[in-house]
């Protein structure tokens, strides 16, 4: 298949064009190299992907020397851009990753997270539909349920009321793609993704702060007397179920052709257990800061664990990674490329 994917020099972005290419797909990936202070890793991953980082232009593609794979700087906010690229390139598939995560920073950057999240996904979805594409696939997020939801968290539950910019930004591209698909008959497939963990792992997530801290001796501070239950799953599941996903386009006869799974491990864990997994897999412990107040005082709720019984039903498949053999290949990578990762 064609395939394009957005924010492709992102954490899943790299993931997922790695398995494209390996799997024979001609892929082309965009991404805008936003933000300085994560610019090293994401040319790091692009030098993984046979990229030549030092030929980068705006706007020029770059074609790897690792498989059929060209990349393009290019912001997904340009729609002119991105329009002429799919016209040009005629894909199949679009996969759409590029945005802003993290509830944190959307609270002081509300424009910035609507442009990249909601406004960026319409203009991928209007590219998808003059063009014809057959599959548009969408990573939204669990941080759409709020820090009151009761886990385990289902693809129907209520979702309307976002807490943060980051939630109401994806639950609005959320609704952008059931309208297009709804409308305009695209076949949309969308992940609500649980914290992903693995190599080449954002470094503002939980997992790979917490790795730092361990790393670097910093105290970690734990809500809730350290009791704190979370859904983390390792990036080669979510590989996986996107792979399923995108071998089984929604078809929809009455309805929209249109489908939102969860993808988590759905076998939830406390913050403690991972954190005393990666003192094994980095063989530093950490330093632990107990924290008696509740988690909704800070905006996190005490337990946040997927129901995956969708995607087992409907794609037939159940992520497989355990935590006690996902986090010691996590801890590996992470010393071996730690000072690259935050440009030490
Ligand atoms: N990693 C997780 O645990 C997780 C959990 C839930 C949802 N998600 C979602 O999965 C997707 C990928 O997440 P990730 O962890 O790989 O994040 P990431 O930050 O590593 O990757 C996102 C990429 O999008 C690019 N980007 C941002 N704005 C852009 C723009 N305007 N034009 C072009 N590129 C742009 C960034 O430069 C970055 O490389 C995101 O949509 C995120 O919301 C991730």
């Amino acid at each position: 298949m064609k395939i394009l994917v957005t924010g492709a020099a992102g954490f899943i972005g790299f993931h997922t064009v790695s398995r494209l290419i390996n799997d024979g797909h001609e892929v082309v990936g965009i991404d805008n190299l936003c933000d300085p202070a994560t610019h090293a890793i994401k040319l790091a991953r692009l030098s993984m992907l046979g990229i030549d980082i030092a030929a980068l232009e705006p706007g020029k593609p770059q074609h790897s020397s690792a498989g059929s794979f060209d990349f393009i700087i290019m912001d997904i906010l340009d729609r002119q851009a991105v329009q002429c690229l799919c016209m040009n390139r005629h894909f199949n598939c679009i996969i759409h990753l590029a945005a802003l995560a993290g509830t944190k920073p959307s609270i002081t950057q509300p424009e910035a997270f609507f442009d990249a999240n909601t406004l960026g996904t319409q203009n991928m979805l209007e590219a998808a539909r003059l063009c014809a594409v057959q599959h548009f696939f969408f990573t939204s997020s669990y941080v759409v349920h709020g820090d009151r939801a009761q886990s385990p968290l289902k693809e129907n539950d209520d979702v309307d009321s976002p807490l943060s910019m980051y939630a109401g930004s994806k639950r609005a591209a959320e609704l952008l793609c059931h309208t297009y698909s709804a409308a305009y008959r695209l076949p949309v497939t969308v992940f609500r993704c649980f914290t992903a963990f693995g190599s080449w792992g954002r470094p503002d997530s939980k997992p790979m702060v917490i790795a730092k801290a361990i790393a670097d001796g910093t105290p970690i501070t734990l809500l809730n007397d350290g009791y704190l239950v979370r859904d983390f799953t390792y990036i080669d599941d979510i590989i996986d179920g996107m792979m399923m996903a995108l071998s089984m386009p929604p078809s929809g006869v009455h309805h929209a052709p249109y489908a939102l799974y969860n993808i988590g491990r759905s076998k939830p864990i406390t913050m403690l257990a991972f954190i005393q997994a990666l003192e094994s897999a980095l063989g530093k412990p950490a330093i632990i800061e107990r924290d008696h107040s509740s988690p909704l005082t800070k905006g996190e709720s005490v337990e946040m664990y997927a129901d995956t019984g969708k995607l087992e039903a409907e794609l037939a498949y159940s992520p497989v990674w355990d935590y006690e053999e996902a986090v010691p290949i996590f801890g590996q990578w992470f010393a071996e490329n730690y000072k690259i990762t935050f440009n030490l």
